[in-house]
């Protein structure tokens, strides 16, 4: 299969090919999703296909505008409407009881429940309503790689298993939507940290959000089925550096063991290390988490053109979009942190 490239202008071709039950990618503000017919058992099918995805994985549900969701689902308590009315459309996934009559099986993987968002990317919604159908989107990667920031990425990873791309440049947020479940309206709970912190949800709503016992213990199952793969990976082993004075001595360290090194790290730590290592790749300057997110899955990306081994990158402070960043670095290293001595 040839796989297109579409620009947004030819926004109603991608759209017919979605409708013939095909594959398209396409932007949002987070990553680029791979699309298909949400209410299409055999599309989906294709989706969990062209990924590598466990069939156990539930999908998100992509609507243009609010008033679509109740179609989707049997219930939509006040404080979801308070979370829509304030965050949508934007990078936030709400799972509520579905309503699976509406939806093809496979989208919720044998669940009770529905993932929905509204992307905040105008050319996203354009398309789901050339499309006419709700669209299913998991982020257009491999299973197990970083997510895809960019057309490029999703070329790389999908070219010749999909139908084609909807091109946007390059993502905004650069890391995936926070899901909330709002399936028991009295407990709201936190299944993946995103684009959206814990702290700007709390203070939107007034009250204390609960974060899934997977994030707070990694022995616990997750109640977002994704979570517990293996996700974000480099084809290089991943270093996370937490002390500043770390740095040159885990460079030492690991070339004294014969390792290539590439450093992903903001910009102050980069100019002072890149004359002793093969490749670096910078994530703005330093205090600058916004960036850091932005770039983090471009940058696990970049390492494998490069001669390095190993790459060594910088531990983030886990207050804010600092808790995604850190949530997706630390499943990058496999929690592997450089201890000293
Ligand atoms: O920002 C995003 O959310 C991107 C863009 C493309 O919209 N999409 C994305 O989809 O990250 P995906 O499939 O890579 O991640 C969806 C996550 C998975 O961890 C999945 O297990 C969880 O949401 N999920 C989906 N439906 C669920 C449900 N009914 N209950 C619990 N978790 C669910
Ligand atoms: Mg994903």
């Amino acid at each position: 299969m040839i796989t297109k490239i579409w620009s947004k202008e030819d926004l109603n071709d991608a759209a017919a090919v979605i409708k013939a039950g095909e594959l398209v990618s396409f932007p949002t503000e987070t990553v680029y999703g791979l699309g298909a017919d949400a209410t299409n058992n055999e599309a989906v099918s294709q989706v969990y296909l062209a990924k590598g995805r466990p069939s156990d994985n539930p999908l998100i549900v992509h609507l243009a505008q609010q008033t679509e969701v109740a179609k989707y689902v049997t219930e939509i308590p006040a404080i979801a409407e308070k979370l829509m009315a304030h965050f949508w459309p934007g990078p936030l996934t709400l799972i509520f009881k579905a309503n699976k009559a509406a939806l093809a099986p496979l989208v919720t993987a044998g669940l009770d429940s529905v993932a929905i968002r509204i992307p905040d990317n105008q050319i996203t919604r354009d398309f789901i309503r050339a499309c006419g159908v709700p669209l299913v989107g998991p982020s257009a990667n491999t299973s197990g790689k970083p997510s895809p920031t960019s057309a490029t990425h999703v070329y790389h990873d999908l070219a010749g298993k999909i139908a084609g791309i909807l091109d946007d440049g390059e993502t905004g947020v650069g890391l995936e939507s926070t899901v909330v479940d709002v399936t028991n309206p009295d407990k709201l709970v936190i299944l993946r940290p995103g684009a959206i912190s814990q702290e700007e949800i709390e203070q939107t709503l007034g009250i204390i959000m609960n974060m899934d016992q997977y994030l707070v213990n990694q022995e616990a199952q997750p109640k977002a089925p994704g979570m517990k793969y293996q996700h974000y990976s480099p084809n290089e082993p991943v270093i996370l550096i937490k002390q500043a004075e770390d740095w040159q001595a885990a460079i030492d360290y690991y070339q004294a063991k014969g390792e290539k090194i590439g450093l992903l790290a903001n910009q102050s730590i980069v100019s002072l290390y890149e004359n002793q290592i093969v490749a670096s790749y910078d994530l703005g300057q330093a205090g600058d988490i916004e960036t850091a997110g932005r770039k983090l899955y471009g940058g696990l990306r970049y390492f494998s053109e490069t001669p390095a081994t190993l790459i060594l990158a910088e531990a983030f402070s886990k207050k804010g979009f600092g808790e995604a960043v850190m949530n997706r670095l630390e499943k990058a290293a496999g929690f592997h942190y450089f201890k000293r001595g």
